[in-house]
């Protein structure tokens, strides 16, 4: 099936591939970027071990103690391609208005002209890789079909975990079918005879969308998010702007179920930003206290989300996968996690046990007394241990290391995760990294509210970014980074879905913001958070059924100390008090920042949000 790329060449595709553009799409892309061969993926178990395999030869790949850790790998990314490149990222719609403000903009053309050369061998040396894949299950409406020519191994095989990867997505495509043409390198072509190195890479790198012609150019990484193109590039930033034609949304959020101890089922998407917990809230364990609640995750980073028939708002998970932050993950922050790793995982930068074993900071942490291991191999390969740690400060894994790892290994997987019918949301909750200022939990007293709170989120930056960490910046319903076209347009696209939903007669979900991360004076995190989550998220549902109190405040409903649930935690009210005091000066500065935002986001801007702000201005100053 390897065709050889000759120059012009002609592409053999395999007999099954029937769509005519597709086919003169992968001979135009080869001829562009000139891989030495073409290698069509069919999505098989076979396929994978064998790419696998391929991955160890070349050092990519470090095959984990199968005794430990069944069919898992552990790679180790060049140290100047950890995370995404936010400022390399680029919306490339004809006018620079419809990417808006908060976004890199070139205009098409002269970000093709800047492509073309890079492009132009590319993959030099290489074997490109045709993989077909859909995001939501395969054939069904909501589904979305997308074609990624790779240059990258590593690359095939998470898509292979991440999304429906394989030969019948050509059976979906048919002769004609659409399908988001997805075409990524690293950017680092081999001459005759040149050696690879295990993580290939360009220091130049370009994550570049066109909205309008829906097609996605990433160049020079091979980490994440900006490689495995189904994920933020195509599910969020195309999608979304698939959303705001066809009246949906593709959100950055977690969906999990909730069931009571009645046996009452609810669904909750909630909205955190890159590295601040939707992965551990959709796999949440209520903790004592909690007898007969239980929690199921349909998805743990993103959310498609469309209105049904009945009016109510429905959402799937568009991955097949989690790629998620390894460092913090233990038997106690989130045991359905780590058992989810127990096998057929690809790691990527954490580091290497002298048993062939993986490890992360905070992988023990839930051991009392646990002592740190004697020695590893940290994420860049090099020795390391307590000492060295202690001397240096080096972290044995980096801290945006991840697994990969296929939803199906989740314990706590949901019955209707693959539903192409999605789950009726009951309640959105945007939740920020902040260790000051924003209280534990708020309710928008309306569907207004609800989307200024999500609009003005802000949040401290993680590790998840190329940057600087622990800035706060303005976030909005945490898609900064991954909206594709421009944010008060979305804005107004969220306002205009409450008031469709309001003219339905279907019950609204409610809108809630969260904050984990204040923290105390000794600089360590007051609220317990992971497991502990379920004492908010069961007030949440407690509000939904009209069961709980709360307190008005200027820009919400929060609960007092005894609205919530204590059974088998001891927090005190002191304790409650320091996570959800609302400071006037500290909201005074905090408004200042809504009103720089929407200065900013001028262009557009939905009156409602400064009408809101004037509001809670108002309030406050009372
Ligand atoms: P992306 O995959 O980047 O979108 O991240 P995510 O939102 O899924 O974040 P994830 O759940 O992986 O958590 C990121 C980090 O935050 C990990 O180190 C967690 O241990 C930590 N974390 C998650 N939930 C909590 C919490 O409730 N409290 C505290 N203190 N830390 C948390
Ligand atoms: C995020 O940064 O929000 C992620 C990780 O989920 S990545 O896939 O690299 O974007
Ligand atoms: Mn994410």
């Amino acid at each position: 099936m390897n065709a050889p790329a000759m120059q012009g060449l002609a592409i053999q595709a395999p007999s099954y591939v029937k769509n005519a553009k597709l086919v003169a799409w992968v001979a135009d892309m080869a001829a562009l970027c000139k891989p030495e061969t073409i290698y069509w993926c069919d999505g098989s178990q076979e396929e994978y071990d064998r790419l696998c395999q391929k991955l160890v030869d070349a050092g990519t790949f470090k095959k984990l103690n199968p005794a430990k850790r069944p069919n898992s790998f552990l790679a180790a990314s060049d140290p100047s391609d950890v995370a995404r490149v936010e400022d390399r990222t680029f919306i490339c719609s004809q006018k620079k208005e419809d990417a808006g403000p908060t976004n890199n903009w070139m205009a098409p053309a002269e970000m093709r002209a800047t492509l073309q050369p890079l492009f132009d061998g590319c993959m030099k040396g290489r074997t490109m890789y045709v993989v077909p894949f859909s995001m939501g299950p395969l054939g069904s409406p909501i589904a979305h079909i997308g074609i990624e020519l790779s240059d990258s191994p590593y690359v095939a095989v998470n898509m292979k975990i991440m999304t429906r990867m394989g030969k019948d997505v050509y059976e979906v495509l048919g002769t004609d079918g659409e399908f988001v043409p997805c075409v990524h390198t690293v950017g680092a072509p081999l001459e005759p005879g040149q050696k690879d190195v295990s993580w290939p890479c360009n220091k130049t790198k370009y994550i570049v969308h066109y909205p309008e012609t829906r097609e996605i150019w990433s160049y020079g990484s091979g980490y994440g998010g900006n490689a495995l193109l189904g994920k933020k590039c195509f599910a969020l930033r195309i999608a979304s702007t698939m959303g705001r034609d066809e009246g949906w949304l593709a959100e950055h959020m977690l969906i999990l179920g909730v069931t009571s101890p009645e046996g009452k089922k609810y669904h909750v998407a909630a909205a955190f930003p890159s590295a601040c917990g939707k992965t551990n809230f959709s796999m949440l364990v209520p903790p004592a206290g909690f007898d007969g609640w239980e929690v199921t995750t349909i998805g743990d980073d993103i959310a498609w989300i469309k209105p049904g028939k009945d009016g109510r708002m429905y959402a799937i998970n568009p991955e097949a996968g989690y790629f998620g932050v390894a460092p913090g993950t233990n038997l106690k922050t989130n045991p359905n996690c780590l058992k989810s790793l127990d096998r057929d995982v690809i790691f990527t930068n954490v580091a290497l046990t002298d048993d062939g074993d993986v490890w992360w900071e905070g992988l023990e942490d839930d051991v009392p007394g646990k002592k740190l291991p004697e020695h590893l191999i940290d994420w860049q390969g090099k020795d390391w241990t307590p000492q060295i740690a202690k001397e240096t400060g080096a972290k044995a894994a980096h801290p945006n290391s991840r697994f990969t790892v296929a939803a199906t290994n989740n314990p706590a997987l949901d019955p209707a995760w693959d539903d192409p019918a999605g789950v009726p949301i009951d309640a959105f909750i945007f939740g920020g990294r902040r260790s000051t200022t924003v209280p534990l939990v708020t309710e928008g007293r309306n569907w207004t509210e609800g989307v200024y709170m999500a609009a003005t989120m802000g949040s401290e930056t993680t590790a998840a970014i190329v940057g600087q960490v622990g800035v706060v910046r303005r976030d909005p319903f945490a898609m900064l980074a991954f909206m594709g076209y421009n944010m008060s347009d979305y804005f107004q696209h969220w306002l205009d879905l409450g008031k469709k939903l309001e003219a339905s007669g279907a019950k609204q979900p409610k809108i809630y913001t969260t904050n984990w991360f204040r923290k105390g004076p000794d600089g360590k995190f007051v609220w317990p958070g992971y497991g502990e989550n379920m004492r908010v998220l069961k007030w949440i549902i407690d509000r939904i059924e009209g069961k709980a109190e709360g307190v008005d405040h200027v820009f919400g409903v929060s609960p007092r100390y005894e609205d919530l649930n204590w059974t088998g935690l001891d927090f005190s009210a002191e304790q409650f008090a320091t996570v959800t005091s609302i400071d006037k000066a500290a909201w005074e500065a905090e408004l200042k920042l809504h009103t720089e935002l929407f200065q900013q986001l001028a262009h557009h801007l939905p009156k409602e949000l400064p009408e809101t702000k004037a509001a809670i201005e108002q309030r406050l100053a009372a």
